[in-house]
């Protein structure tokens, strides 16, 4: 189907428009793209991942875009610690910041990366915007197309969202800044330099452990799309109902217990319970989860020596994670975050550069001269 005879889909204003029929249910929860999206979206998706306008999800990535992005990304940190003016490398292109969901850190990270690299910066929220008047998500991003908007950084609770938004626009690139349960690639990247740095550049052979709710986690996808095409390999675990059924076909191993996924790991990568994605009560309590599957001292010390301690935040302290993990030497979660900003300047600068190699609108070719030839046919026909 053309673009032009695609068939404008009601927004996502909310979640389930790319979820199964009757909506997900927890425990039937599965763990391929197939069971987050509904055929159509993993379609989308596909169509338009190619596209180098768009980061839509590390799945589907190869290794060599994967490692490329990596050192894209600690060039910039270099570039960042040293402490320069902002560059000009994005100054003319707009970037509009779409957040239909919570965020701290994502929202303001790419906000830096964008001012650090000289783009104008646009935050929208559905909170004070004319979402609540039930305009479109679509409708309005196309505002913001209009206006000569170059990337969107969407964040949003229905998975699939950013992919179809791509396909539905004409020139601007879409970055997924988290989507449902689907995928968070940039969150993957970072976590990809984070242990880049932790194992020195070295991801074969190596084992992280993720621990906590696989189902609901959208890190969780990205993080095993992205290290087991890199060569390492991922151990998850966590309660049976926060767990999908077939979580074995992301690539990944599934350990019965907390200490048998520790013992010998890389690192651990603890998973923030995602109480807003649950659908009912999947634990009987929070102290008993931390009980079982909370990382505790004791427990780290299960992995190898030169393990760290990853979790994408925001934590739930004295659940996840027990205070002295938090704060101890292992834990890499400042890192995550300072990273997290190099990763975002080396995927708007990709996907600016993608943009700006799109030709014009053919509207817009030349349309000073096409403005001057009508404005004169018409004066010629009303003298
Ligand atoms: C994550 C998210 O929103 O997907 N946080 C983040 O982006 N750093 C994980 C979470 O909310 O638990």
């Amino acid at each position: 189907m053309s673009k032009s005879e695609t068939t404008h889909a009601p927004t996502p204003n909310g979640a389930g428009i790319f979820s199964a029929p009757g909506g997900p249910s927890a425990f039937a929860l599965a763990a391929t793209r197939g069971a987050v999206m509904s055929r159509a979206a993993a379609d989308l998706e596909d169509e338009v991942a190619s596209d180098g306008r768009h980061l839509l999800a590390l799945e589907g990535m190869t290794r060599d875009e994967l490692l490329e992005l990596i050192d894209a990304a600690a060039r910039e940190r270099e570039w960042l610690a040293k402490g320069e003016p902002n560059r000009t490398s994005l100054a003319g292109i707009t970037v509009v910041l779409a957040f239909i969901e919570d965020s701290t850190r994502t929202r303001t990270s790419f906000e830096i990366a964008a001012q650090r690299l000289g783009a104008n910066v646009v935050v929208f929220s559905s909170a004070a915007s004319s979402l609540n008047k039930g305009e479109s998500l679509l409708d309005t991003v196309r505002l913001f197309e209009a206006m000569g908007s170059s990337l969107v950084v969407v964040r949003h609770p229905a998975s699939g969202a950013p992919a179809w938004l791509a396909r539905q626009l004409d020139r601007m690139g879409v970055i997924n800044a988290g989507d449902g349960m689907h995928e968070h690639p940039t969150q993957g990247l970072l976590d990809l330099l984070t242990l880049h740095d932790a194992w020195e550049g070295r991801f074969e052979g190596r084992r992280l452990a993720i621990v906590g709710d696989i189902s609901h986690s959208r890190v969780a996808r990205s993080a095993i799309a992205g290290l087991t095409t890199l060569g390492a390999h991922v151990t998850v675990c966590g309660p049976g109902t926060l767990l999908p059924a077939d979580v074995e076909m992301l690539g990944c191993e599934v350990a019965p217990t907390i200490e048998e996924a520790l013992a010998g790991a890389d690192a651990a990568m603890a998973l923030r319970l995602q109480k807003e994605r649950m659908e009912r009560a999947l634990l009987p309590s929070f102290g008993e989860y931390a009980r079982v599957w909370g990382l505790s001292p004791e427990r780290i010390a299960l992995m190898a020596p030169h393990a760290v301690v990853l979790h994408p935040g925001p934590v739930n302290r004295g659940v996840e994670l027990a205070h002295a993990v938090a704060d101890g030497l292992r834990a890499r979660i400042l890192a995550q975050v300072a990273n997290g900003v190099a990763v975002r300047c080396a995927v708007l600068q990709r996907c600016a550069d993608a943009t700006r190699r799109e030709p014009l609108p053919p509207s817009l070719q030349d349309s000073a001269t096409a403005v001057r030839a009508t404005t004169s046919a018409y004066n010629e026909a009303t003298r």
